[in-house]
């Protein structure tokens, strides 16, 4: 479903990062890249979420596909409504926001209301810590909450892939 093939990336037009990178992530399956700290697993998911480019990041050579078609070079909001969505380490909600609105932040590419508050409660039964938390500012909620919050947020885009980065 996502292909990688020889990819390169680099940073401020110097910084060679990533050299070779192929892989291959098949429909309904679970794709794990492991690796020491600074191998380039973070790179590696911006070069194909499309959030490179606002770390002056470049992909140099290779080519990314998603279900045949080329995604390499694309922004990340047109990657978004592809359903391609990256989750970052860290667990950054917006804090002055609450659990729900954080949700509805998650689901802007869906304009169709009474689709958002499905997917609102479809997360809320993947979560229902969430829902029982719905209208606490996400500031507020403990480590494990905010981390299903950010998961949430990006099913609510109604993705096809989620590019979870842990470490
Ligand atoms: N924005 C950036 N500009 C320059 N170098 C970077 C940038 N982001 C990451 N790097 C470098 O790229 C390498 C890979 O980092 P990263 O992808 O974060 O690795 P990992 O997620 O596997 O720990 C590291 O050497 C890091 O210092
Ligand atoms: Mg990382």
């Amino acid at each position: 479903m996502l292909t990688l093939n020889n990819i390169e990336v680099i940073y401020d037009g110097v910084i060679l990062v990533l050299k070779g990178v192929s892989l291959n992530v098949r429909e309904a399956g679970i794709t794990t890249l492991l690796g020491a700290n600074g191998a380039g697993k973070t790179t590696t998911l911006k070069a194909i979420s499309g959030l490179l480019r606002s770390e002056r990041g470049e992909i140099t050579k290779g080519v990314i596909e998603l279900a045949g078609s080329r995604i390499d070079r694309l922004p990340p909001h047109v990657m978004v409504r592809r359903g391609v969505v990256q989750v970052f380490e860290g667990r950054r909600v917006f804090e002055h926001l609450t659990a729900e609105e954080n949700l509805i932040a998650g689901g802007h590419v869906q304009s169709d209301r009474a689709r958002l508050r499905e997917g609102i409660q479809r997360v809320y039964e993947y979560f229902p810590r969430l829902g029982d938390r719905r209208y606490v500012q996400s500031g507020y909620l403990s480590g494990g909450e905010q981390q299903m919050l950010v998961i949430g947020r990006a099913l609510m885009s109604s993705l096809k892939e989620i590019l979870l980065d842990v470490l």
